[in-house]
C-alpha cells in the first residue's frame, strides 16, 4: 500500500501488540455469532468475487464491522478503512484489522476534526473502485476534494439513514456521479438494525453508563421513525413512561395509537427524566427546552450527527461543567439544575466510552447485505447508472434465507397456484 502523510492506526498506539491481540479476541467473539458472514466467507474465499477491487470504507470501526472488512479482503479486495465518527472507533480492533496484508486501517478513537478528514483522505489514496460509507462523509470527500477518483469508481454502498438522505439530496441536485446502494433502506437492514439494534444498544448503553433504571421514569423519544420506534418499544418494555415527539402527523398518530403520550418537545422536556433523540435532524433539543428541564435529566442522542442537541446553547447557559461519570458531562445552570449529556451528544450507542454498538446478530444481517451489495457492484456495477439505487430484492431475500437456515427455521413457500393468483387481476368474487 502507498505511503501516506497520515499514518495507519499502529503509529497512534503505545502498545500495538496488546491492542492487536485484544482486537482479534473481540472479532473472534463477534464472528461466532455472525452466521451470515460465515456463510458468505466460504463463498468469498472460494470464488474471490472481489479480486482486483480496491475498497475504501468509512464505518464505525468495531468488532462486527471488522469481520465485514476481513470478509471483503478474503474475497480478493484490497481494503482501506477509517472511522465515520471521531468517537466510535475501537483502537484495538482497528489495530487487529491493520495486520491483514490486504487491509490498512486509519481509524483511531478521539481524533479531532482535522485528523478525522485526514484519515478519510488517507483511505482514499487506495484509488478506490468501490466505497462503503456510513453517513456519506467519504462520498462527499470524493466529490468535493478528490473528483479525479470518480473515473475509476464503479459504485458504493451506504449504511445509514442520514447518509441515504444526503445521497438522495445530492442525486436530486444531479451531483452524485456514481451509483450507490441504499443499504440502509432494505428490509433486512432497516427493520432489524434501526429498530431493534438502535433500541437495544442505545438503552443498554445509557443504563450502563449511568447505572440508572428506566422503571417509572419519563423517557422522551424524539422522532418516531425506525430508530425511535425501537427505542420507544424497548423503553416501554423496561417499564418507562414513554413520551414521543414528532413532526410528521402520521408518525405522531402511529405513536399515539401504540399507546404512547405524544407531546411537543417544549412540554415533553418539562416532564423528562431521559431524552433520547433519533430524528436525523438538527436543533431538536434547544435552549427553550433546557430552560424547562428537571434537575438530573439525562440527554442522549442516537441519530447520526451530534447536532440534535444544541450543546453550544447549553454551554452558554451553564455556569459550571464537569464530568459526572465516564461518558456523562454535567452542565450546571445558574439555578442549580444539572443537565447531564451523554457521549458529547454523539450517537450514544457507539460513542460512549463503554459503547459496543448494536448486538452482533443484528449487524450480521446489515453487513451480510453490505457484502452482497459490494459483490453485486464488482460483478454487475456497469448495469447501474449514477444515483441512489434500492438493494435488489433477491439479494435481500438471500440474506434472510441464509439467516433462517443458520437458525434452523423452516418456512412455507408459495405453491404455483398461489404465485399465479397473486400475479393475476382477473380472479374476482
Ligand atoms: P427515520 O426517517 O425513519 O425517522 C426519523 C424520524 O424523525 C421521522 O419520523 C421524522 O419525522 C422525525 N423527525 C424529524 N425531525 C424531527 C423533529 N424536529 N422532532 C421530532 N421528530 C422529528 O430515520 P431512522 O432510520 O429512524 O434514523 C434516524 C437517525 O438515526 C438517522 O440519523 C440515522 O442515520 C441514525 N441511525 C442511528 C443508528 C445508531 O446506531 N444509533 C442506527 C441506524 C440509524
Amino acid at each position: 500500500m502507498s505511503e501516506t502523510a497520515y499514518p495507519p492506526v499502529s503509529a497512534h498506539l503505545d502498545d500495538v501488540e496488546a491492542a492487536r491481540t485484544e482486537g482479534r479476541r473481540k472479532m473472534d467473539w463477534a464472528a461466532q455469532h455472525m452466521p451470515i458472514l460465515e456463510a458468505l466467507r466460504e463463498e468469498f474465499e472460494a470464488d474471490k468475487p472481489l479480486s482486483g477491487q480496491r475498497i475504501a470504507m468509512a464505518m464505525h470501526v468495531e468488532a462486527k464491522t471488522a469481520n465485514l472488512v476481513e470478509l471483503l479482503a478474503l474475497g480478493g479486495a484490497e481494503v482501506t478503512i477509517t472511522g465515520c465518527n471521531p468517537l466510535s472507533t475501537h483502537d484495538d480492533v482497528s489495530a487487529a484489522l491493520d495486520t491483514h496484508e490486504n487491509i490498512t486501517s486509519y481509524a483511531v478513537r478521539g481524533v479531532d476534526e482535522e485528523g478525522y478528514y485526514a484519515a478519510i483522505d488517507a483511505a482514499l489514496e487506495i484509488n478506490p473502485t468501490i466505497t462503503v460509507d456510513d453517513g456519506m462523509d467519504m462520498v462527499a470527500a470524493i466529490h468535493e476534494d478528490h473528483p479525479e477518483l470518480l473515473e475509476s469508481i464503479v459504485g458504493g454502498c451506504e449504511e445509514t439513514t442520514t447518509g441515504v438522505h444526503r445521497l438522495r439530496a445530492m442525486d436530486a441536485d444531479g451531483a452524485l456521479e456514481y451509483p450507490v446502494f441504499a443499504v440502509n433502506d432494505t428490509p433486512m437492514k432497516t427493520l432489524f438494525d434501526n429498530v431493534h439494534g438502535t433500541g437495544e444498544s442505545s438503552l443498554a448503553t445509557i443504563a450502563m453508563t449511568t447505572n440508572l433504571s428506566y422503571a417509572g421514569k419519563n423517557v422522551v423519544v424524539a422522532g418516531y421513525g425506525y430508530c425511535g420506534r425501537g427505542v420507544a418499544k424497548k423503553a416501554a418494555g423496561q417499564n418507562a413512561n414513554v413520551i414521543v415527539t414528532e413532526v410528521d402527523p402520521r408518525k405522531a398518530l402511529e405513536a399515539h395509537m401504540e399507546g404512547y403520550e405524544v407531546l411537543p418537545m417544549r412540554e415533553a422536556a418539562a416532564k423528562a427524566d431521559v431524552i433520547i433523540t433519533t430524528t436525523g435532524n438538527r436543533d431538536v433539543v434547544v435552549e427553550e427546552h433546557f430552560e424547562v428541564m428537571n434537575d438530573g435529566v439525562l440527554l442522549a442522542n442516537a441519530g447520526h450527527f451530534d447536532i440534535e442537541i444544541d450543546l453550544d446553547a447549553l454551554d452558554e447557559l451553564a455556569v459550571d461543567r464537569y464530568e459526572a461519570r465516564d461518558g456523562v458531562e454535567a452542565y450546571e445552570l445558574a439555578d442549580g439544575r444539572r443537565l447531564n449529556v451523554l457521549a458529547e451528544g454523539r450517537l450514544v450507542n457507539l460513542a460512549s466510552p463503554i459503547a459496543l454498538g448494536h448486538p452482533v446478530e443484528v449487524m450480521d444481517q446489515s453487513f451480510g447485505v453490505q457484502a452482497a451489495c459490494v459483490r453485486e457492484l464488482a460483478e454487475n456495477g456497469d448495469a447501474y447508472d449514477a444515483g441512489v439505487h434500492d438493494v435488489p430484492d433477491e439479494l435481500d431475500r438471500d440474506i434472510a434465507s441464509i439467516k433462517l437456515d443458520a437458525e434452523g427455521v423452516d418456512h412455507d413457500t408459495l405453491s404455483d397456484t398461489q404465485a399465479e393468483y397473486l400475479d393475476s387481476w382477473d380472479h374476482g368474487t
